[in-house]
């Protein structure tokens, strides 16, 4: 692959729904001579602030397996040096890939224990926010955790149940896709030491590490696998709710039965607002909705 046949970014087209990404399929070579001196330092600058934000915040299991995967500051690691030790440990492997992909790939590739890392990082203006999945989201945020053999039979779990819910229809793939977002992308975890972080669109994000556990804006409340499935999401902003679970193997449990009974019975409920507590929540703590927009969600 050269650099110059290879566009940079997914392309994104306007339609009524705002701009999109338009999906590509293949899968590609990483390339790791392309990378500039600028990409590096783009990896290096924020691997350190979050390695060093993550101290007494992220999850234990998340923070040894940056070590277990010999990921560091120095260089964007190449991903046949990842394969080699995350393969040896779960028999997972990760795959180059442009940028999101439909569905039904992405969770085929998870049902087969492959994990899309998008190849290309972000631009140096891009360090503190962007919008869409890149290379420190995707390996620095969700890598590291398909190294614990729990999580590990989670991810692949959740890709078979993401290829029965395609064929399910859109409201049983939202309700799983719900899950995705309060657990991989935005989960909390407790320990012995307080609350952690495990999802990983928290972990590649140092407002998001600070505001999820430091602010009384949002509310934290006890796993619940029907009450996330009905809960809206924001995409644009800090999360208005996190979820906490008790350890991994809660998550893998819970989520064991067969969900085609779930989610008939969740189809006539309805949804409930990103911000919104409701009777049984096990709330840890009620937020104080400081600096909140306007209701939405998903
Ligand atoms: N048990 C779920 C089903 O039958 C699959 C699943 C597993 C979903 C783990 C999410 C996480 O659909
Ligand atoms: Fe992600």
């Amino acid at each position: 692959m050269s650099s110059t046949a290879t566009p940079r970014r997914v392309e994104h087209q306007q339609t009524d729904k705002g701009y999109v990404p338009v999906y590509t399929t293949a899968v590609v070579e990483q390339d790791w001579d392309q990378y500039s001196e600028d990409d590096h330092r783009t990896w290096a600058t924020l691997f350190q602030r979050q390695l060093q934000v993550l101290q007494g915040r992220a999850c234990r299991e998340h923070l040894e397996a940056l070590d277990g995967l010999q990921m560091s500051a120095g260089r964007i690691p190449r991903f046949s040096d990842i394969n080699a030790l995350l393969q040896a440990a779960t028999g997972w492997t990760i795959i180059g890939v442009e940028g999101l992909l439909p569905e039904l790939d992405f969770f085929d590739h998870l049902a087969n224990r492959r994990f899309p890392v998008t190849w290309w990082i972000r631009r140096p203006d891009q360090i503190d926010y962007i919008a869409e999945p890149d290379l420190f989201h995707d390996l620095f945020g969700h890598v590291p955790l398909l190294f614990n053999p729990v999580f590990a039979d989670y991810m692949q779990a959740y890709g078979r149940g993401g290829v029965k819910a395609h064929g399910l229809g859109e409201a049983a793939l939202q309700n799983l896709t719900r899950l995705y977002w309060y657990t991989v992308e935005f989960g909390l975890i407790r320990s012995a030491e307080g609350l952690r972080i495990y999802g990983a669109g928290i972990v590649s994000s140092k407002g998001e590490s600070i505001h999820c556990l430091e602010s009384d804006a949002p509310n934290r409340i006890g796993f619940d696998l029907k009450r996330i499935m009905r809960t809206r999401y924001r995409i644009d902003t800090f999360q208005k709710t996190y979820f906490v679970i008790d350890d991994f193997q809660q998550l893998f449990d819970a989520t064991r039965p067969d969900f085609t009974q779930i989610y008939a019975e969740l189809a006539p409920m309805p949804a409930i607002p990103a911000g919104e507590t409701i009777d049984g929540d096990r709330i840890l703590h009620r937020g104080t909705g400081e600096g909140w927009l306007d209701e939405g969600g998903d």
